[in-house]
């Protein structure tokens, strides 16, 4: 071969090269994510992050001896790398199951140390398809995501596609990539000298190089034909499984609930690159699938019947239906990195940041340590009822859960609300208020006979990390970690019932909230239509977007005023856990602050005040119309001890008038103090020595008069002044009677409440 024809056939290649570059999909959108690396110093650090993290805690499957496996020993396991970093993909396969674990390092988004653990089956074309969920270890966050993996005959080789569920999916969410067989045990640390144990031939070609992103164009419908999606919810036997909420992921809605045989229909308008569909059913973990547009529609032919029809079948695995009082519930706290290879796992509030900062200034996460009740406990309930011969703790079952859940008896005489520790004393925590399966008997109090739980088996280790599971309001929540099962009771105010409703032996109303709820328009359908969620819980605010000055005078948009992070904000939705998965519409995020009495502004809402004033011939008279107009139940309403006070104060020449003797000397404390006269709206109930508004429900026998506001109905009340010229009206909210809060040795104005009124009223001249 001469050189000219050495020269021809370079430049041939070099064309056909550049021909096979430009026809294959991949390349135009190539995008390497990699650049710039991280610097030495930050990889050294990932690398003994990855070092202190004691691997997925208790996903076992892993281990040295697989035989010992519960599940039996895999048909195959092997040790695979990937990526610049090599990260390591150890996967098991037993039938047509797969999972796999992975850990690595990178430098994407300011980088870290990472792990997961994923798990899926073999699909009808061969694949594996698998979500993964990963533990961000540097930032003690999450993040996840689905792969599929096709493997080389001799397995050798994964060719991987996948995706990050961390942002919205348009047309280039999946990523492309290839894993390498190391010659390691699952598990085994990798050597320094990587030669070693990576066969030369691919060490030398390093196929692991880069991640590519493909694009696909979102297909829409068109005039007269539909894109339609049927599917199939199965359980583990591929049994048909009716009444599952169906939806796409962070669609907003459940869309559509499975038939009688499991079937369900999806009508779209348009299909992205991929599809995530969900289902979920009370006493089985989440179930998901993705659907790639591409493939999506292969299954039964493109056009039929004039709709374009994919099939997807979503498995639903049943939750063991038994209560393990043996769990450990996992602490809310936010856990700094420095502390979480002492603790095993992450807490609640290391990903779901928000959701925690809202709860810890709530009553239910200070409702453990709350003083009153604990002196109400020690110096009052329990010494009266152990009088009365009676052995029943009838208060720790609500107000120390976390405890009670550990109890078998309640006994006055023996573990109380007063013993709770450690992560007891954080009251009702995410951990007790998610593993809440059913509320039984609403009357009932609390753990004692309302709540019925479902704690997970500590030692169950297919559900990798410590929560293993929790109940709640998202059929299409996937992570791993959470092992989470859709129960609409989260979105229905019989949950609340299981502590702010309860009945005495004797009949005695003592907490009527839900019963008192049932009664008003809110519980009926319609447009009035609430459940205690909707207000106590409400959904976070997007915020308004001004245009302000930015750094260099030149406006930019700013959102101010809003609950959403700046992130959240640019995405239009909201992260319910840090750096996971795609934003979420804004009605799938709800306040965990459980406002309640101690936001001003939400009890302003709640009750309409208007004051009028008449002269009369000596002094004038004061006519008070209060109104509930913002609360979903009587006001007030609970236990009876909280009361309103309405304060009158009369005015002659600018100067007080003395005290009447209508209103009780003992309420003319805190901003009562001037009070003329009077009315306190509430319950009263009547013991052995009548009638008596220091009494409280458990030294009751019966309930004497309740004056409580009720929505939309106004009640008046009238005072009269003698020698008044002018008068001043406040209303103030009281966590219960002075003198029973004195008694039990705290400050007689209301214990924790503020003593500021929540109306206040000058009339007169
Ligand atoms: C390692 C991070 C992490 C930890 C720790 C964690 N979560 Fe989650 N949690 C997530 C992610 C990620 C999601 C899914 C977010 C999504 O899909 O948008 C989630 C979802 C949830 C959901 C919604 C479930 C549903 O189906 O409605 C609940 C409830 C929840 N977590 C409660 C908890 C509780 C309680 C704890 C502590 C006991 C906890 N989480 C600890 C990351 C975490
Ligand atoms: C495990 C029992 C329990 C459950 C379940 C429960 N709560 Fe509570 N809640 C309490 C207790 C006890 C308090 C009072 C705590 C204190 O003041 O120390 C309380 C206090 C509150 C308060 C604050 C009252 C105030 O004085 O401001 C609100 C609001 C509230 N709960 C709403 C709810 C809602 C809504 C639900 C259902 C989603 C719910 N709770 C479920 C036990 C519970
Ligand atoms: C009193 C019970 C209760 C406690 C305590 C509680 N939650 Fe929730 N949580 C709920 C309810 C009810 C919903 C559903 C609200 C709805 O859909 O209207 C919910 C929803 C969620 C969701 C799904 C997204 C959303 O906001 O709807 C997450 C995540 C979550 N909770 C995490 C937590 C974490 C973390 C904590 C502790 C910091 C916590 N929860 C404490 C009752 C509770
Ligand atoms: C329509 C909205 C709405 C609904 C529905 C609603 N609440 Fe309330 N709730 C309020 C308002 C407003 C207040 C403040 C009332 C006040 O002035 O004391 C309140 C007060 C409370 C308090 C504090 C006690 C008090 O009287 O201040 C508790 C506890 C409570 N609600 C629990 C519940 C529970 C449990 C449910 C469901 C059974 C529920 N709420 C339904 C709006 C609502
Ligand atoms: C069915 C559950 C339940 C039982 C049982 C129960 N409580 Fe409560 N308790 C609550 C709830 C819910 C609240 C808050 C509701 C409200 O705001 O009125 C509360 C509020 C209180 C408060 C007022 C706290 C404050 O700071 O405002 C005291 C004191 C109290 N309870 C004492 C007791 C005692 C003592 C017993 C036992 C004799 C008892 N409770 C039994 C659920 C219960």
């Amino acid at each position: 071969m001469n050189q000219k024809t050495q020269a021809y056939l370079i430049l041939g290649l070099l064309v056909l090269l550049m021909v096979t570059v430009a026809l294959d999909p991949r390349v135009p959108s190539y995008r390497s994510t990699y650049d710039p690396p991280a610097t030495a110093r930050e990889i050294a650090q990932w690398a003994e992050d990855i070092k202190a993290w004691p691997r997925s805690p208790s996903w076992q499957r892993f281990s040295a001896q697989p035989q010992a496996d519960p599940l039996g020993a895999p048909d195959f396991s092997a040790a695979y790398v990937f990526g610049k970093y090599d990260y390591r993909v150890d996967v098991q396969i037993r039938g047509d199951r797969i999972q796999y674990i992975s850990w690595g390092n990178d430098d994407q988004d300011n980088g870290g140390a990472w792990y997961a653990v994923g798990e899926g089956r073999q699909q009808r074309n061969g694949e594996w398809f698998s979500v993964w969920s990963c533990l961000d270890l540097s930032r003690a966050v999450s993040n996840g995501g689905g792969a599929w993996f096709k493997f080389s005959r001799d397995r050798k080789r994964i060719h991987v596609r996948y995706y990050h569920d961390t942002l919205p999916f348009g047309e280039a969410p999946i990523e492309i990539g290839e894993a390498v067989q190391v010659n390691l045990k699952p598990h085994e640390e990798m050597p320094r000298d990587r030669k070693s144990v990576i066969a030369d031939s691919v060490w030398a070609d390093r196929p692991l190089e880069g991640r590519i992103r493909t694009r696909t164009e979102t297909l829409h419908a068109t005039e007269g034909q539909n894109l339609v999606i049927w599917g199939r919810v199965v359980d583990d036997r591929g049994e048909g499984v009716d009444g599952a909420a169906v939806k796409r992921r962070a669609a907003g809605r459940i869309e559509t609930v499975s038939d009688s045989r499991g079937f369900f229909k999806l009508e779209l308008d348009k299909l992205e690159a991929l599809t995530l569909i969900t289902a979920g059913k009370l006493g089985y973990t989440n179930g998901i699938v993705t659907l790639e547009q591409q493939t999506a529609f292969s299954a039964i032919g493109p056009d039929f019947n004039r709709e374009r029809v994919a099939l997807a079948t979503i498995e639903l695995r049943p939750m063991e239906r038994v209560d393990y009082p043996t769990y450990e519930w996992v602490s809310p706290q936010y856990l700094p990195p420095s502390r979480y290879d002492a603790a095993q796992h992450l807490n609640c509030g290391n990903c779901h940041r928000r959701e925690f900062n809202d709860w810890k200034v709530s009553r239910h996460a200070t409702m453990a340590r709350n003083a009153w009740v604990r002196a109400a406990f020690e110096r009052d309930a329990r010494p009266f009822a152990l009088s009365r011969g009676l052995e029943t703790d009838g208060c720790t079952p609500c107000h120390s859960p976390s405890l009670a859940a550990k109890l078998e008896q309640f006994q006055l005489r023996g573990k109380t609300l007063l013993d709770a520790q450690g992560v007891d004393l954080e009251g009702n925590h995410c951990d007790f208020c998610h593993k809440i399966e059913a509320i039984t008997v609403p009357e009932a109090p609390g753990m004692n006979g309302s709540i019925r739980l479902l704690r997970p088996n500590p030692h169950d280790d297919t559900v990798p990390g410590g929560v293993k599971r929790v109940f709640g309001p998202l059929p299409d929540v996937s992570f791993l970690y959470m092992g989470a099962g859709y129960n609409p009771l989260f979105q229905m105010g019989m949950l609340c019932a299981g502590c702010h409703e309860h009945h005495t032996d004797d009949g005695l109303v003592g907490q009527g909230t839900y019963s008192e709820w049932r009664r008003t328009k809110y519980a009926m359908p319609g447009s009035d239509y609430r459940e205690c969620q909707s207000c106590h819980m409400p959904q976070y605010q997007a915020g308004k977007v001004r245009m302000l000055p930015g750094r260099d005078g030149i406006p930019v948009p700013t959102t101010s005023s809003g609950d959403l992070s700046g992130e959240e904000a640019k995405n239009n939705g909201v992260a319910i856990a840090r750096f996971s998965t795609r934003y979420r519409p804004l009605n799938e995020a709800h306040k965990h602050s459980f406002v309640g009495s101690e936001d001003r502004e939400f009890l302003k809402g709640a009750i309409d005040m208007q004051v009028s004033l008449e002269p009369l011939t000596d002094g004038v008279r004061v006519r008070v119309t209060l109104t509930n107009t913002g609360a979903g139940h009587a006001v007030p309403t609970g236990h009876g001890l909280k009361r309103y006070v309405l304060a009158v104060t009369g005015f002659a020449d600018g100067k007080k008038l003395a005290p009447g003797n209508e209103f009780p000397a003992e309420e003319r404390v805190g901003a009562a103090d001037d009070a003329t006269t009077g009315a306190l709206i509430g319950r009263r109930f009547a013991g052995e020595a009548g009638p008596d508004w220091s009494l409280p429900w458990w030294r009751a026998d019966s309930q004497e008069s309740d004056n409580r506001l009720w929505p939309d109905q106004p009640r008046e009340f009238v005072f009269e002044l003698a020698g008044a010229d002018a008068a001043e009206v406040k209303l103030i909210l009281r966590r219960g009677s002075p003198a029973l809060v004195q008694s039990h040795g705290l400050e007689p104005a209301g214990g924790t409440l503020p003593d500021v009124p929540v109306h206040e009223r000058k009339v007169g001249p």
